[in-house]
């Protein structure tokens, strides 16, 4: 026996489930899925046992595909990979069926009341399954190891609409419960397994893509999205066919905890993001590269997220170059290497996580998340195009697609194929130091543009108004980050008097400049500070917000308050980030 994921029971001498059929009835007043799931294997079982990984999961039973039970034992959970189920499987079994409910603290869910949604008077419910909390919606095995196909039926109040990450059927009406029929024809990883449900409407945006928000947010949603064709037809010039049939867009909440989520035929992103000038599709751009790097090739286990994210920040940069061009290209790779070196700093006690490919037994996947698989593999990427030149990087991008679509591979996987592709350049970047080192290796690839050096030259002064004509978002973030530290009070206050920076309503230039603001002990930056913890849930924005009240003496206090007056609100996952950075800062 083998257990080839560390975050997963899942053992390979055992059937593997190739696909999946779901029914679920969405119980808003108790904030539970009644649920049945029946996994189909690809082949018929040995007669033994099947392990499966679930979270809190309450089980009504365990039967064969006749009706007949099945025993099982459900043992005691572990803290991050949660209970193993074990079925008992007679010989030739080809699949089991579940019958169960989720928690209401499900940690894939959240359960939003009509309070907190735009139009307040419905409530709202959506799902987030990497790395490892599909487990708690769906008893299965819990490795992109397994990828599969499914349908799903789900049973919501009529009133509400029900969409998902896979091929939306029909819709059937009986009294005040509505049934929406999905099926997802791609094969997929577990963690790509996604729903909401909410007063959704859409909007058209081109032959493959639409957009679902709430009635009051539909129309800037489709302005700021209107896009994604764009780079739909970009993406495929530089990246071949896109394979998901549909690229639609879900508007989330904004207690969404990330900026998107990639999910298959239906990113999810967050509404921060709608700033009315289009200055953050960057995201947009990240999501659907996805759609090559992560949900066509995808990686084995969390050990090996790098393969994910960092050649969808390297396939976003690409994008945004077609799009936009290169300065813009540079500007955003220099913010993703400052947001590497803090990372960096952060984990100076636990050097072994910023390394490429990570040991994880025993660790939390979001405890480990960081930068550091995204900016640090996006310049291994840079460093080895940097040194083939980019059109046999090009060629190399095009093969490793080709070699591995649909398929869950490991760190070794890549460097077997770059090493048969583009023979010793592995050996000449010094690559083993990028994967298995850590840190920032010296041969990282520095971003340099005109509009970088005009930053440059300003040496951390306080720009004039002419100096900062415009700029945009990621030069004045980088212009910000350049401002010379300490910054003072005076100094912050006349940052504000001449830029307005906390009245900006482009979050990634306001929480930026709270952060500096609170630093430096200007007040009027604190309740900006609360207002924009009491709306916004997005991690991104809620660490360095949190972090800047804790670390001063004078308003830790109010860091604490404020996070036990807006915690209910939060998602779980940022529940525990926020108090993570709650009590390391003593608060
Ligand atoms: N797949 C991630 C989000 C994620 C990672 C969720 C790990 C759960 C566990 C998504 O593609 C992502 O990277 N989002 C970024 C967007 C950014 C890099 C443009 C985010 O949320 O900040
Ligand atoms: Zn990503």
């Amino acid at each position: 026996m083998a257990r080839l994921d560390p975050h997963s029971y899942n053992d390979d001498t055992q059937p593997q489930t190739d696909a999946l059929d779901w029914q679920a009835r969405v119980d808003f007043g108790a904030k539970r899925l009644e649920a049945e799931a029946t996994l189909h294997f690809r082949a018929p079982a040995p007669k033994g046992p099947l392990d499966l990984d679930t979270r809190d999961l309450e089980l009504g039973g365990v039967f064969d595909l006749t009706g007949g039970p099945l025993p099982f034992v459900l043992h005691p959970p572990d803290p991050v990979l949660g209970a193993r189920l074990e079925i008992a499987l007679p010989a030739g079994a080809r699949g089991v069926r579940i019958r169960y409910r989720t928690a209401p603290q499900a940690s894939a869910l959240q359960w939003l009341d009509p309070g907190q949604t735009a139009g307040g008077k419905e409530p709202f419910l959506f799902s987030q399954c990497q790395a490892i909390h599909a487990r708690s919606v769906i008893p299965l095995q819990d490795t992109p190891r397994l990828r599969i196909r499914y349908q799903a039926q789900l049973k919501v109040p009529a009133r509400l609409k029900a969409v998902m990450a896979a091929a939306w059927l029909k819709r059937e009406v009986a009294g005040d419960e509505a049934t929406e029929h999905f099926q997802m024809p791609q094969p997929i990883p577990p963690y790509l397994f996604a729903f909401a449900v909410g007063e959704l409407v859409s909007r058209e945006l081109g032959p493959r893509s639409r957009v679902y928000a709430e009635p009051s947010l539909v129309e800037a949603a489709a302005h700021e999205f209107a896009q994604v064709d764009q780079m739909i037809a970009a993406a495929e010039q530089l990246f071949g066919p896109y394979d998901w049939d549909r690229f639609d867009i879900l508007t989330m909440p904004p207690s969404f905890p990330y900026g998107g989520m990639e999910n298959p035929r239906l990113t999810f992103l967050t509404p921060t993001i709608i700033t009315g000038d289009r200055s953050l599709v960057n995201v947009v751009a990240h999501e659907l590269a996805h759609s090559w790097t992560g949900n066509l090739v995808s990686n084995a286990n969390a050990e090996h997220f790098w393969l994910n994210e960092g050649f969808t920040v390297f396939a976003e940069r690409r994008i945004l170059e077609v799009l936009e061009g290169k300065e813009v290209a540079a500007l955003h790779a220099a913010l993703g290497r400052r947001s590497l070196d803090e990372a960096v700093a952060r984990f100076s006690q636990q050097p072994e996580l910023t390394r490429l490919r990570t040991t994880l037994a025993g660790i939390d996947p979001d405890e480990a998340y960081s930068q550091v698989p995204y900016e640090k593999g996006y310049l291994l990427l840079a460093t080895l195009e940097e040194a083939v030149g980019r059109e046999a990087f090009a060629r190399f991008l095009r093969a490793y697609l080709g070699a591995f679509r649909f398929q869950s591979i490991t760190t070794d996987d890549f460097l077997g194929l770059c090493e048969r592709e583009l023979p010793g350049a592995l050996a000449r970047v010094d690559a083993a130091a990028w994967i298995d080192g850590p840190g920032v290796p010296a041969n990282a690839p520095v971003a340099r543009s005109a509009r970088l050096e005009q930053i440059d030259q300003l040496g951390g002064a306080i720009a004039t108004p002419a100096q900062a004509a415009g700029w945009n978002v990621a030069q004045w973030q980088l212009y910000l980050d350049s401002v010379t530290r300490p910054v003072s009070l005076e100094a912050a206050a006349e940052l504000d008097a001449r830029f307005h920076l906390t009245a900006s309503n482009n979050p990634e230039v306001l929480v930026d400049w709270l952060a500096l603001a609170a630093s430096a002990g200007y007040a009027p930056a604190v309740p900006r500070i609360e207002e924009v913890l009491g709306k916004v849930g997005r991690m991104k924005y809620l660490r360095p917000l949190y972090e800047a009240l804790a670390k001063q003496p004078a308003t830790r206090a109010r860091a604490r308050a404020a996070f036990e007056r807006f915690k209910a609100g939060y998602h779980p996952i940022a529940r525990q980030v926020v108090e993570g950075v709650l009590s390391r800062a003593g608060a």
